[in-house]
């Protein structure tokens, strides 16, 4: 498995999706919190779960990591890169951590920065953007030096009612990696 790591920080790693994580990743994706907040069509059938994994396991646009504890290797979330384009060198960033018990303790945080470091260095990015209407978050992506570039009004439907989301942009230089 080491051989797969993508890049290590001290408190999490990130490395590819396993086909072994797929009976954990239905379960998250099954959990309204995460379908609702990650904007997907859910819950998911086992077989809906199968033609994804199918699909990104192979691809070169969209690439999914799972976030790992550096001290343990438990897999606790998955992040993606997203409509990689190689000619203008850009990508989306989402991410989750599954169980609150994981939150709020700078995972989330270091996870995308070390996936920053690895779309910036590695795959040669120019800019990275992410949308969201979690103020978590946003904060996290300021931290890393995310520019607020505007908000896609109503954009999202949940719980019966339309949100905003703020869409925010990172040009390599403005990168400002977690310590
Ligand atoms: C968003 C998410 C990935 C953040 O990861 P995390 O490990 O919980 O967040 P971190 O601990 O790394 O915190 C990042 C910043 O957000 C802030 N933050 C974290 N938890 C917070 C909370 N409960 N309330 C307010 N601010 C909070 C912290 O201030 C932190 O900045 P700091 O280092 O200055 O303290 C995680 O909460 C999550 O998976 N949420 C649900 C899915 C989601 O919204 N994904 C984003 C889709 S793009």
């Amino acid at each position: 498995m080491s051989g797969r790591r993508l890049l290590h920080g001290g408190k999490v790693f990130l490395r590819r999706l396993e086909e072994s994580d797929l009976e954990r990743c239905e379960r998250w994706i099954n959990m309204p919190e995460i379908y609702t907040i990650m904007g997907v069509f859910g819950p998911r059938t086992r077989t809906e779960q199968e033609v994804w994994y199918r699909n990104i396991s192979t691809s070169r646009t969209n690439l999914v990591y799972a976030v790992c504890l550096a001290k343990d290797g438990r897999h606790i979330g998955n992040l993606s890169l997203f409509d990689v384009n190689y000619m203008h060198r850009n990508a989306g960033v989402t991410v989750f951590i599954a169980d609150e018990e994981h939150r709020s303790g700078g995972l989330g945080l270091e996870a995308v920065s070390l996936a920053c470091e690895y779309a910036f260095d590695y795959l040669n990015m120019h800019k990275l953007h992410a949308k969201t209407d979690n103020p978590v978050a946003g904060k996290l992506y300021l931290k890393l030096g995310f520019v607020q570039e505007g908000v896609l009004r109503q954009q999202s439907y949940y719980s019966g009612k339309y949100v905003d989301k703020i869409l925010f942009g990172l040009l390599r230089d403005e990168f400002v990696p977690a310590n």
